[in-house]
């Protein structure tokens, strides 16, 4: 049977007092911090970059899973690998050497996979399955965070999972954007195991109360 993981998207959380909401999203029952990075150039929005992961590295020991939405790609890879990233993602069309960036990854000793947005072809996985630890598929266009989740994903994830199956490779299938507790099990059904949720999480209390997410993340 399948491992499920909840990756919360810190890009919904309150950047004020980082380090407590990860501490508390995790302590939640949350598995991996999903952590944006958006560059003003590839997607239209500025974030976050390695120096936030570092200074997160010391606050959790949970799995930070990278998703970079910059171009170029590679210059920053090693930065991240530094700063503690556990997990390392990047959109193929943003990359001019794909293997070359996976390998890069690799070398840097972190995982690594490919980010899809819902019109990107898969053909770009051809010749890359046997280096790919996570394929990750956006269910929105990226740049932001509270988007409705794009229907048409469903078909993708199940044409991914049986490509991942075809493998015989332990592959993460991640899904990201419009995520939430209504949708998450038909998402599930069509295979991911990894589901990013950003303002679904965080949009989901306000207060200052250490348990505050049980409820949300319980009920995903
Ligand atoms: C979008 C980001 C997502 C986003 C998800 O570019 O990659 O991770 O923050 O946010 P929700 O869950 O609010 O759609
Ligand atoms: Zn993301």
């Amino acid at each position: 049977s399948r491992q499920f993981r909840i990756a919360p998207s810190i890009l919904s959380a309150n950047f004020a007092k980082l380090g407590q909401e990860v501490t508390d999203v995790i302590a939640s029952g949350t598995d991996i911090i999903h952590f944006d990075v958006m560059d003003n150039h590839y997607v239209p929005n500025l974030t976050i970059g390695p120096l936030v992961c570092e200074s997160l590295r010391p606050v959790t020991n949970a799995f930070i899973d990278v998703h970079l939405m910059v171009k170029p790609v590679d210059r920053i890879i090693p930065d991240f690998a530094k700063a503690g990233a556990n997990m390392i993602t990047f959109h193929p069309e943003a990359s001019e050497h794909i293997d070359r960036t996976l390998a890069l990854i690799k070398e840097s000793g972190c995982k690594a996979g490919l980010v899809f947005n819902p019109a990107t072809s898969l053909s770009y996985l051809d010749h890359v399955m046997d280096k790919l630890d996570m394929i990750l598929l956006m269910s929105v266009n990226p740049g932001f965070g509270g988007q409705k989740f794009i229907p048409e994903t469903l078909n993708k994830i199940r044409a991914v999972r049986q490509r991942i199956d075809a493998s015989g490779r332990d592959i993460w299938l991640e899904v990201d954007g419009g995520v939430k507790v209504d949708n998450i099990a038909e998402v599930a059904r069509a295979g991911a195991d990894t589901f990013v949720a950003g303002s679904a999480i965080f949009g989901a209390a306000k207060d200052t109360d250490p348990n505050r997410y049980d409820t949300v993340v319980a009920a995903m």
